[in-house]
């Protein structure tokens, strides 16, 4: 398996023209161990194949219909690859060898904990229901986040989604009792949220000891 140098971690992004992959950008360049080695993206008239040979991980924030063809690409070149896009089939790298593969539906530490807390919440309070809340821009619902949400809780979850013009990401894990509820939220306000679980798996997923790895989690707590 390609390991990457003790030197810098030379770092692609796809999508390096949106939302996220321009503030991914602006992250990788302030960190001192990581170097922004390509930004591919149909919008910038650079192809991500063209730039497989000059980095060693790929970070991912595209779109649901481009992310799977994407890590394919990576893994077949020998690049490991950070996905961040929502609402692909992360069993299409299953089986891939060559690279390893790191699908975060979120990247916000605070959200991972939400995640962690709600499926605790569930195991006592077994009645839940999700909210989760995004900007209008949002391609996908319900949110990845919500999905995972769920799938870590005890019991049928139902999922709400709200798309409005002002939001960011927000979501709320609402459990009722006898008597008593208990709502845990978490409040992306800023893209910037999300940076500093990119970076930690950008740095992480070459040491990966299996592959494909979903969630943040993995790298984040020992016990995960
Ligand atoms: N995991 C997380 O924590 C997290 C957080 C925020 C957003 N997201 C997800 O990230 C994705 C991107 O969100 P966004 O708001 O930045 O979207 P966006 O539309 O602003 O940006 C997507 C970019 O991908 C480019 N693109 C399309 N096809 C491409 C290809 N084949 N190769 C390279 N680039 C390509 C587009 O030109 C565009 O610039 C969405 O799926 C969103 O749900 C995940």
């Amino acid at each position: 398996m390609r390991r990457v140098s003790s030197e810098k971690i030379r770092v692609g992004v796809a999508g390096a023209a949106g939302r996220m992959g321009q503030t991914v950008c602006a992250a990788v360049e302030g960190a001192d161990d990581l170097v922004l080695a390509a930004r591919a993206d149909p919008a910038l008239g650079t192809a991500l194949e063209d730039v497989l040979g000059d980095v060693d991980v790929v970070v991912d924030f595209t779109r649901p219909d481009t992310a799977a063809a994407n890590v394919v690409a990576c893994v077949q070149s020998g690049v490991h690859v950070v996905v961040g896009t929502s609402g692909w089939d992360v069993t299409v790298a299953e089986g891939l060898d060559g690279a390893n593969v790191l699908f975060c539906p979120n990247f916000a530490i605070g959200a991972v904990l939400m995640m962690r807390f709600a499926a605790e919440a569930s195991r006592h309070m077994t009645k839940a229901e999700i909210i989760e809340l995004h900007h209008d821009q949002k391609l996908d619902a319900p949110s990845g986040t919500a999905k995972r949400t769920a799938e870590l809780m005890q019991g049928d979850v139902p999922v709400h989604s709200v798309r409005l013009p002002g939001l960011v990401a927000h979501q709320e894990v609402i459990l009722g009792g006898l008597g008593e509820t208990l709502t845990i939220r978490h409040d992306s306000l800023s893209r910037e949220s999300f940076m500093p679980g990119v970076l930690l798996a950008v740095r992480k997923v070459a040491g990966l000891e299996r592959s494909p790895v979903v969630g943040l989690e993995h790298v984040l707590f020992e016990d995960a």
